[in-house]
């Protein structure tokens, strides 16, 4: 099955062909990152019309590369949230319309769910059940996948995701947008000198809380500010990674022992986060826990892991109805 997938969601309009669910042929990206960085995040109105710009260039770029014409197509799927409500429905609009005019099925897909999928095109043999720990820009979760299109949240953030706080704590350092790559570069640099909280909340509890260590991190600059102290980036950048990762690591080896289940799947903009791949390598090597990350290039947005997501959501629940709506805050 030839599949043509799109991704608004946010700041990046993507189209991918693949062929069924792991077999990738195009993987066009178009990234608005230098037009939102001057205003030091995402332009939600911005981002809508850069996306209607980009649309049919990036779609056709994707056809090109595949050697494929829009005939050739049997599926086309568009991210329908969770995302940007303007972002999202220029997508999902070009999809519906397209599959309209073509006469092919066409599904909706859960942007987090495509996340997950980034996987199975960088890992052939990878098969659920796993544990995924999904970490983005505006969600982290901490999933029992039990099978392609069955999940489970098993903990979730209560405030801030993990990219956000690392958004956050960069722009407070006066590191840009976006901040998750600077700091993962700085903290190979640094030294884990600075004592930040590390947020587990109750015994039992897989959900997180970053906002805490994110204002933590705020309240330090201040003070040696005040107190006429220097700032060593590079420690602030180690010691607030540090602090996240421990918290990341431990609760995805805790939650995937209690499954009893032997892997874990990372996925999102943060799972491009060297740390956090390293930590995890280490510590699940410990308990014969095996880890997978997609490239770099399938961590952050992309238009192929919604190409595989709604590869497996057809074969499962067949078609969507055109009527189908974006859903901002769409769940798992
Ligand atoms: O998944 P994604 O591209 O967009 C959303 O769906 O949100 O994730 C973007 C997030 C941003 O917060 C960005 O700072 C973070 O992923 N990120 C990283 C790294 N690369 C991207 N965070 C930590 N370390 C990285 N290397
Ligand atoms: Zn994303």
């Amino acid at each position: 099955m030839n599949i043509l997938a799109i991704e608004s969601s946010c700041d990046e309009t993507a189209a991918s062909v693949l062929i069924d669910g792991r077999t990738v042929l195009s993987n066009v990206i178009s990234s608005q990152i230098d037009v939102h960085k001057q205003f030091g995040g995402v332009v939600p109105e911005i981002a809508s019309r850069k996306h209607l710009e980009a649309i049919c260039t990036v779609v056709e770029q994707a056809l090109e590369e595949a050697n494929m014409s829009f005939e050739d197509i049997d599926l086309v799927g568009a991210t329908r949230g969770p995302g940007l409500i303007g972002a999202l429905l220029v997508g999902l609009s070009y999809g519906k319309g397209l599959a309209y005019s073509l006469a092919k099925p066409f599904v909706g897909v859960n942007h987090m769910q495509g996340h997950i999928c980034a996987n199975y095109i960088s890992y052939v043999d990878l098969e659920p059940p796993f544990v995924s720990l999904v970490v983005s820009g505006g969600h982290t979760y901490l999933i029992h996948v039990k099978d392609y299109i069955d999940y489970e949240i098993i903990g979730r953030t209560r405030d801030d995701a993990a990219g956000e706080a690392f958004d956050k704590v960069a722009r407070t350092i006066g590191l840009g947008y976006p901040g998750g790559p600077k700091i993962d570069a700085l903290a190979k640099k640094g030294k884990d000198n600075i004592d930040f909280p590390r947020v587990f909340l109750e015994e039992d509890s897989y959900d997180f809380s970053f906002s805490g260590l994110k204002t933590a991190v705020l309240n330090y600059i201040n003070s040696q500010k005040q107190k006429g102290l220097d700032i060593v980036v590079e420690d602030v950048a180690t010691s607030f990674q540090t602090a996240v990762l421990d918290v990341l690591v431990t609760k995805s080896i805790k939650l995937t022992n209690e499954l009893h289940l032997d892997k874990i799947v990372l996925s999102g903009g943060v799972a491009a986060n060297d740390g956090l791949r390293e930590r995890l390598e280490r510590e699940g090597e410990v308990d014969g826990i095996s880890i997978y990350y997609p490239p770099k290039i399938l961590c952050t947005d992309n238009a192929a892991m919604i190409g595989s997501a709604a590869y497996y959501q057809y074969e499962k629940y067949g078609e969507d109805d055109l009527n189908i709506k974006a859903n901002p805050n769409l769940g798992l």
